[in-house]
Formats: C-alpha cells, sequence, structure tokens
C-alpha cells in the first residue's frame, strides 16, 4: 500500500465529527505506539509479516486522518532497538518493509510535495543495514524542507539511548571546551535529542491494551496527555482517534498550565544560574581586578554572562546538527 492512499468517501457523520472537534484545541503533535500486530495476525490466522504490512496500511490511514484534522506532527514508534531481540526472520521481515516503504516513499515524490511533508527518521541509524541507512538519509533529505506536515519515523529508537546519546554529547562539548559543564541544563540536554526540532508531544496514544511507554519518547511526554486504547494497532479506527482527541480536549487546560509552569520554572533556574556563576566570577578575580570607574552593575553582568553562554551553546548546537545533517548526506545515494 502507498504511503498515500486514495481518501475513502467521509460519510456525514465522520465529517460532522471531524467538524466538532476541530471546534476545539487540536493537538499539533501526536505521537503513536503502534502496538499489536502480532496479536492481529494470530488473531486473523494470517503471517506475521502481513500482521505488519496491516500494520503499515494503518498508520497511511491515520496519516489521513491526522492530515484531515490539522494535525501538523506525527511521530510514530516503528522499530525499538529492543526489536532487535526478536528472531532473525521477524528482524529481517521487518527491515524488508522498511525497504520498501522508505522506497516507496520516494516514488511518491508528487505527494510528499503536494502535502509539503518533511519525513524525519529519529534513531541510531548506525544500527541499522547499509543499504536502509541509504534509504532513509534519500528521503529524509529529498523532503527536509518541507515544513506544512512533519512525519517523524523513530526507527532504531529507545529513549533511553537517545538520552545517553545527548548526554555523550555534552561531555564531548565539554570536554573539547565548545561548552562549559555549567552550561549544561534542560533546556540545553533536550536540544540535543533527536526531537530537538520537533514541537511537544500533545497527545501520545498506544494501541493494544498495554499501558508500558515502553522507552518511548520518555523525555519528550513529560506533559503530554497520554492515551491507552485496547484496539490492536491494524483495527484502530477514525472513532478511536476522535476519541483520544477529544480526551485531549478535556485535559487541555491542566496540560497547557503544567507546560507554562515547567517553562517559568526552567527560565528562573537558568537565572538564578547564571547569577550564582557571575557572583562566583566575581569573587574570584576580587575587587583589586576592577577597572576604577568600570561600574557595570551585577544585573549588566549577568546579561552579559548569559548572552556569551547562549554564543556558546548556539555554536554547540550548530556543529551537532551539521555533523548529524553531513552523516545522512553522505549516505547518498542508493544503488539502483
Ligand atoms: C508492534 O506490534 C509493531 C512493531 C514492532 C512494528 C511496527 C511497524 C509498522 C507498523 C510498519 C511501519 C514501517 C515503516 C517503515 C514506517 P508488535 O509486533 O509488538 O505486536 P504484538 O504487540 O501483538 O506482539
Ligand atoms: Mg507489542
Amino acid at each position: 500500500m502507498s504511503w498515500f492512499p486514495e481518501r475513502q468517501q467521509r460519510t456525514w457523520l465522520h465529517k460532522l465529527c471531524a467538524g466538532i472537534l476541530k471546534t476545539g484545541p487540536v493537538p499539533k503533535h501526536v505521537a503513536f505506539i503502534m502496538d499489536g500486530n502480532r496479536r492481529f495476525a494470530v488473531k486473523q490466522s494470517i503471517d506475521r509479516a502481513e500482521g505488519h504490512l496491516k500494520g503499515f496500511d494503518k498508520l497511511a490511514e491515520t496519516l489521513d486522518w491526522c492530515l484531515d484534522l490539522g494535525i501538523c506532527e506525527v511521530t510514530v514508534y516503528a522499530f525499538s532497538i529492543e526489536n532487535f531481540k526478536r528472531s532473525k526472520e521477524e528482524v529481517q521481515c521487518l527491515m524488508e518493509i522498511a525497504r520498501q516503504k522508505f522506497a516507496r516513499l520516494m516514488q511518491e515524490k508528487e505527494m510528499i510535495e503536494k502535502h509539503g511533508v518533511c519525513v524525519r527518521v529519529l534513531g541510531n541509524l548506525s544500527l541499522l543495514p547499509l543499504d536502509v541507512q541509504q534509504l532513509i538519509a534519500d528521503v529524509v533529505n529529498y523532503s527536509k524542507h518541507n515544513d506544512k506536515a512533519i512525519l517523524n519515523v523513530c526507527f532504531a529508537y529507545t529513549a533511553q539511548d537517545d538520552m545517553s546519546n545527548a548526554m555523550k554529547e555534552l561531555a564531548l562539548g565539554v570536554k573539547a571546551g565548545d561548552i562549559r559543564d555549567s552550561d549544561i541544563s534542560e533546556t540545553l540536554l533536550e536540544q540535543c535529542l533527536y526531537t530537538s526540532h520537533s514541537r511537544p508531544v500533545d497527545l501520545l496514544i498506544r494501541t493494544s491494551g498495554e499501558v508500558r511507554l515502553s522507552d518511548f519518547l520518555l523525555w519528550e511526554s513529560a506533559y503530554s496527555c497520554l492515551v491507552f486504547v485496547k484496539v490492536l494497532w491494524p483495527e484502530f479506527s477514525v472513532w478511536h482517534l476522535y476519541g483520544t482527541i477529544l480526551l485531549y480536549q478535556r485535559n487541555h487546560a491542566q496540560i497547557q498550565v503544567a507546560r507554562q509552569n515547567s517553562d517559568i520554572e526552567r527560565e528562573r533556574l537558568q537565572r538564578e544560574s547564571d547569577h550564582k556563576l557571575v557572583l562566583e566570577e566575581l569573587a574570584q578575580t576580587g575587587p583589586e581586578h576592577k577597572v576604577p570607574g568600570d561600574s557595570i552593575t551585577l544585573q549588566e553582568g549577568v546579561q552579559k554572562y548569559a548572552d556569551a553562554r547562549r554564543q556558546r551553546t548556539d555554536s554547540f548546537l550548530e556543529s551537532l546538527n551539521a555533523r548529524r545533517n553531513e552523516f545522512l548526506e553522505r549516505l547518498q545515494p542508493v544503488q539502483a
């Protein structure tokens, strides 16, 4: 199946419900743990591979429902690093689906352009077979300038792996003298994660009745509305999606307040840290180093320090992003 299946005729009830939902706050970023493909295969007496393919078809259909509602960013858990522990046959089967589907996406360039979709693949790509890495690089490089809709495919991903890689990058940055250890903050660590270019995750949905996050978006879901639905992923319907959005809308105000409070607290902590560091610096240099008449206030000193810190962290992040982009650019092109 295509990534852009022929749109089914919407019933009047369907249109009415979508219209009503759109009068309320619609989540901008929705994440899915697409769980239950193998149980679906057992239930339907079909091959496991067929179950995963049905899972892909459901993903394509769900992306269309999301576009229709005005959800502009979707993140899906397509392959966890933990999934490498599955049987060799199943891992090969999932890699084969990835090969086919990423190659197919490159054949659907017109649709990518029509919808302005930017596809990002988030994860430790070096764990994947080289040809899969190259196919991914093709799609990501091709679509990176689009910004109407964003699809993040988490592939060879776990949140703990992402966070520990981010920490390694920070440690290397400190060691190289690009940043100071005192520059490390929640905000800076967050900017080193694979999702650093994404909006906050508003709604996270897991199908199949399991009520765990299974190492998916652990950092990003701190202030998300979490919804666990009992249905297996290939059975997920537009009505399940609408139900989760309704739940999001009922909890929207509290979520916004919690998120705003967290942002305010982060800013306060940063200001406090800058202030403390400037006082420490002044204490070290001592009054004898002060030029007479040089009367910059403590407030100005803190401002100067914050500007220099921002400059350090911005150039550190710029070079981190450049290295990540170069990794993908070097992987192209795929041999026909
Ligand atoms: C979880 O169900 C599903 C997966 C591990 C694979 C999901 C992959 C797809 C839907 C295909 C997407 C492909 C691309 C390239 C985007 P499960 O296998 O854990 O099933 P179970 O919970 O019933 O055991
Ligand atoms: Mg599962």
